[in-house]
């Protein structure tokens, strides 16, 4: 018996060693531990066995199995290891190559510089207010005062869509919104898409972006408007900033203006980027009309505000020297991956 253990233990060894594939392997160890086994056999002869021998035997019989199992184990490894190997060969992969990088996304200069104005004015105590991209004839037009036959509401310059609504020409109809469903003491800014019926060029879009500011309360005037304005060009541009406000006409407000800023760039004294004038326009502004105001339900007699707007793509453009409207809304990902 002990030396039938042992030719077992010998053959078999040497088979495994000798085994070149896993298919080859496992024909061994049915051989040797399958149910019509050589090694089953003799461990389920055990049992014949005269009592005195049965103990020595059993535990030759033990290492042996043992011996084989553990070798069969590493065997099996080896070689499924080798398959992979070959067939990573074969497949020309390499695992150990770094992997493809994913690449990181870009915020669009615009909404840099749209939450970098926020940021200013919510410094100053103003809360963001936002309204409909589509809106009522009444919220963009009527209820500024622009009435029928204001050249604002031609069809060549408005976008007109179902159901008599427009896309908003301007961002002023936040305000009404704003008015309608807050009382004062009102602060905000709204930032937004808005619309004009104008063919793309270096200046002009079908659609850009505005911030519009409203601050209603008792007593605010136009020194307020022009010190908000001014305190906010400043943290822009830098301490050296100066405003202008120069007369103009908005339905919606009384008195209306617009602001200036000194140029950034060349400080006043005239150069490209303010076409030799020393100020770029920033801004319409003016005291919110006590119509706008009425309508809204809140008493002119009692309350005023002010209200401006400003382009904020013209910002991004002149933050970040970009020289043509259109590269900000074409998502041309060699130049957005600039930023
Ligand atoms: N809504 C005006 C425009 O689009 C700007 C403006 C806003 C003017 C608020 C005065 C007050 O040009």
């Amino acid at each position: 018996m002990k030396e039938e253990l042992l030719a077992i233990q010998t053959k078999f060894a040497a088979e495994i060693d000798a085994a070149g594939g896993l298919a080859s392997l496992e024909d061994i160890r049915v051989a040797a531990f399958g149910k019509k086994g050589e090694m089953t056999a003799i461990l389920r002869g055990m049992g014949a066995l005269p009592a005195e021998e049965r103990p020595v035997i059993g535990q030759m019989a033990n290492e042996v199995r043992a011996g084989l199992e553990e070798k069969l184990a590493e065997k099996k490894l080896m070689l499924s290891k080798a398959a992979m190997d070959e067939e990573m060969a074969r497949q020309g992969l390499d695992v150990t190559l770094p992997g493809v990088k994913r690449a990181m996304g870009h915020r669009h200069p615009v909404a840099i510089v749209t939450e970098e104005l926020c940021k200013i004015f919510m410094g100053m105590g103003y809360e963001i207010a936002e309204g409909p991209d589509v809106e009522t004839d009444y919220h963009n037009f009527e209820a500024l005062n622009i009435y029928s036959g204001h050249p604002a509401r031609d069809e060549q310059d408005t976008f007109y869509v179902e159901g008599g609504r427009v896309l908003r020409t301007h961002t002023s109809p936040v305000q009404i919104r704003y008015m309608e469903n807050n009382r004062p003491p009102i602060a905000i800014v709204a930032p937004g898409k808005v619309f004009r019926a104008d063919e793309l060029d270096a200046t002009h879009s079908p659609v850009f972006h505005q911030l519009e500011g409203l601050l209603v309360d008792k007593g605010i005037h136009m020194g307020h408007l022009k010190g908000a304005l001014t305190v906010f060009a400043k943290a822009l541009f830098g301490e050296d900033v100066k405003t202008r406000f120069r007369p103009h006409h908005f339905a919606f407000t009384e008195p209306s203006a617009e602001v200036d800023f000194s140029c950034f760039s060349c400080g006043g004294k005239g150069c490209r980027i303010c076409k030799g004038e020393g100020w770029i326009e920033m801004a319409g502004c003016g005291m919110v009309h006590p119509k706008v105001l009425a309508r809204c339900g809140i008493d002119p007699e009692v309350y005023s505000g002010f209200a401006f707007g400003m382009g904020i793509d013209r910002i991004a453009m002149q933050r970040y020297g970009i020289p043509h409207l259109r590269l900000l809304f074409e998502n041309d990902m060699k130049f957005l991956q600039q930023f």
